[in-house]
């Protein structure tokens, strides 16, 4: 090989290189950055670098993209400066689009302002109330918002610590006092105890069968009493949890319903890295209910996330690179690189 194709290779190579910029707790980097996705992705030109959060951003990097998944006010806003400073820098995802996320109510505003219903089946939210003070008052508001029992009772704001998961089961309206505002209140939907996780990885989609809470019986209505704290469904079976459930335990949603979902709400959100917990309602064939939406969630759980998310980073990578290209020839100076 000439010096000369050798030096065209390094210039292609360098060209390709894409830099991850990554801002994650131990435990993600564990569940997440496993060797298969460093290594795949390596194999195209993606590398993974920790980000110091001792150190000022800006004085890091250069990065392609800020991959992150952390809380708190002062992280916010040191991207949402990074995000102003650094334009041509991809943030995955936007800081405040997150924080829409970490209040259950706000989280699944979205869902019901879309109209999906009728399209391969009916997409709602269960029906809920917002209760931010007083305990006591909460049966009057139930009986005044027309809410049927059983309730899910869910801490309102969703940080991520374990405290914002202890959900209740509440079966009477006279033990209503006794749970926690600030909180929402949820009826309970049958569902036959399953659930279906749908991953979102940008335009990819994956879903998942899972143990679930199994159906609510009339009797079980009748004969229970007071509020009940959920063994931790989401956690407590993870280990059998994690693998798919056998197909014969239930039809996944149709593909281009939870297709049409997937983008309507990655753009009504703004993210691109999110999951969705949706239930059929028992006894309908199409009937859907998403209960919970997470930012950046558990993909390691996600059979294939390794190819999934290399793929995803290269189609930024290219869209970015068009972007440029047409702006080259259109001589306009670009700002921001990545559209969503
Ligand atoms: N409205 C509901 N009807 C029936 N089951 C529910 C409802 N809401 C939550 N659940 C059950 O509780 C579990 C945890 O609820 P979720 O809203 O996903 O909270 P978490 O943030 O802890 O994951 C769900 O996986 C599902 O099994
Ligand atoms: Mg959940």
């Amino acid at each position: 090989m000439s010096p000369c194709s050798i030096e065209f290779e390094t210039l292609q190579k360098q060209q390709r290189n894409c830099v991850v910029g990554y801002a994650l707790t131990s435990k993600k980097v564990k569940s997440f950055l496993r060797p298969k996705l460093e290594g795949l992705a390596r194999n195209k030109g993606i590398s993974f670098v920790p980000i110091d959060q001792n150190k000022p951003l800006s004085d890091q990097g250069p990065f392609d993209i800020v991959l992150h998944k952390m809380t708190g006010r002062e992280w916010r806003q040191i991207l949402e400066e990074y995000r102003q400073t650094h334009p041509k820098v991809l943030v995955l995802d936007p800081p405040d689009a997150i924080k829409h996320l970490q209040n259950r109510q706000s989280m699944l505003q979205c869902v019901a302002d879309m109209n999906l219903s009728e399209f391969y089946g009916k997409v709602g939210v269960p029906r809920q109330l917002v209760i931010k003070s007083d305990a006591s008052s909460i049966p009057d508001h139930v009986a005044e918002a027309g809410l049927r029992l059983p309730f899910v009772a869910k801490p309102l704001i969703n940080d991520g610590s374990a405290k914002s998961h202890e959900l209740s089961l509440a079966y009477d309206q006279y033990s209503l006092w006794k749970l926690e505002p600030p909180l929402i209140l949820q009826e309970f939907v049958n569902h036959g105890g399953v659930l279906f996780k749908v991953f979102i990885v940008g335009e990819a989609i994956k879903v998942v069968r899972r143990f679930s809470l199994p159906n609510v019986t009339k009797r079980d209505i009748s004969t229970n009493v007071g509020v009940y704290r959920f063994p931790r469904v989401s956690r407590a079976a993870a280990s059998a949890d994690d693998v798919d459930l056998d197909p014969s335990v239930a039809e996944l949603p149709p593909r281009p319903l939870l297709e049409r979902l997937a983008k309507e709400l990655r753009q009504r959100l703004g993210l691109r890295l999110f999951n969705l917990d949706i239930i059929r309602e028992y006894g309908t064939r199409d009937h859907y209910y998403i209960i919970d939406i997470n930012y950046f969630p558990g993909y390691g759980k996600m059979p294939g996330y390794e190819q999934m998310f290399t793929d995803f980073i290269l189609s930024l990578m290219q869209q970015n690179r068009k972007k440029e290209e047409k702006e080259k020839k259109s001589d306009q100076p670009y700002v921001t690189r990545f559209g969503l």
